[in-house]
């Protein structure tokens, strides 16, 4: 069975960081996103991947190059524009061919393995094999609608959700998926809905088979969302430490990496800081993660995620529930009056909570 992995897209919730990088890579504790998922689609034992690329394909080709890394082949597949998930299989229809696959949307991370939900899928062999979670929040997801142990109806970001059933973005498909696409038109938000034509096998009389995801799952395009993996993936850190501590206090599960220097800091775990960082006189909170190349003096940081090379140096209020994206310099002062500089880039967000 061959995997398509979605890492075109445009990333408009994750803006400003999305300006300038592919929201699939941004990391969460210190590992992108994608690699999550290409873990997980070489751990179901899938050796060929189709891998849809947009604006970013340069940045993702060098992150992921052929995929020898988790052991598979990495395919690029461009899209020309970002026209829907729908689409986007009918991009991939030349490589896909006739055999069912695997589609694996690459902003998300799900903990538990897809292997049963394969195995499930060539076992029974029903046309779609979709896989269920309960959320709070439906409005922002497809969400499914059941009949006893049927799904009847799929609504794309419906403002009044028929459940809490999420459709997470792991799916399996036979061909009838590209008559299906080609069949639908754009939703409201001018693309061609995966959900939709999922409805449109339903509606056709096809088998749409669903199970409820087991671990959790998350879909890491909005900052709290993103957070909130980094919170997930954190609480399973394993401690280490290959950097220099001088009168610094580590408290539960922390990791650190080679060549950083922490100076006179308190240390909450689960946190991960990067190598080649230097921390001098700071608190690092729970759920945390800074990349590598950081500098912070005299600052609180917690629930936050740091990206490679910024630099936070005297801020009094703590930084908590932040992105910071790479290369960025925020800079306290302890002079009066107490103004504030900004140069902040389109869409950046500065608040008070
Ligand atoms: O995360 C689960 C949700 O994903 C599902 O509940 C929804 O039913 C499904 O439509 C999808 O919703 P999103 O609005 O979150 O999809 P998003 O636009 O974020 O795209 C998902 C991934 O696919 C992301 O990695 C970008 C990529 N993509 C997206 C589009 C629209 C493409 O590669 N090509 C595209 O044309």
């Amino acid at each position: 069975m061959k995997a398509l992995i979605l890492a075109g897209g445009k990333g408009t919730r994750l803006r400003p960081i999305t300006f300038s990088m592919a929201k699939q890579l941004v990391p969460v504790a210190n590992k992108p996103v994608l690699f999550y998922v290409l873990e997980a689609v070489a751990e179901a034992g899938i050796r060929e991947v189709g891998m849809i690329v947009g604006d970013t394909a340069p940045e993702i080709q060098r992150a992921v190059g052929d995929g020898s890394r988790w052991g598979v082949h990495v395919t690029y597949i461009p899209q020309p524009e970002p026209l829907g998930l729908a689409h986007a299989v009918l991009t991939a229809e030349p490589y896909l061919k006739e055999e069912p696959f695997l589609m694996y949307l690459g902003d998300n991370i799900v903990t538990s393995s897809v292997k049963p939900l394969i195995e499930a899928f060539e076992q029974r062999k029903p046309n779609a094999l979709i896989l269920l979670a309960e959320v709070p929040n439906p409005q922002e997801f497809g969400v499914a609608e059941l009949e006893g142990a049927r799904v009847v109806r799929l609504v794309e970001k419906p403002k009044q959700p028929p459940s809490n059933l999420a459709l997470v973005g792991v799916y399996l498909f036979d061909k009838h998926i590209f008559e299906a696409a080609r069949a639908i038109k754009p939703s409201w938000r001018g693309e061609l809905e995966i959900t939709d034509a999922i409805q449109y096998l339903i509606d056709h009389g096809y088998t749409v088979e669903w199970k409820k995801i087991s671990g959790w799952w998350k879909d890491t395009g909005s900052l709290d969302a993103l957070l909130d993996a980094n919170r997930l993936v954190l609480e399973d850190l394993q401690p280490y430490n290959y950097g220099t501590l001088e009168e610094t206090q580590l408290h539960g599960r922390v990791a650190i990496g080679a060549g950083s220097v922490l100076k006179r800091c308190i240390v909450r775990g689960p946190a991960i800081i990067g190598a080649n960082c230097y921390l001098e006189d700071c608190y690092i909170g729970s759920f945390t993660s800074i990349g590598d190349g950081v500098r912070l003096v005299s600052c609180e940081v917690e629930y936050s995620i740091i990206l490679d090379g910024s630099c936070v140096e005297h801020v009094e209020t703590r930084i908590e529930g932040s992105l910071l994206g790479k290369n960025v310099v925020v800079r306290g002062g302890a002079r009066r009056p107490r103004t504030m500089r900004l140069m902040l880039g389109d869409s950046s967000l500065v608040e008070t909570p």
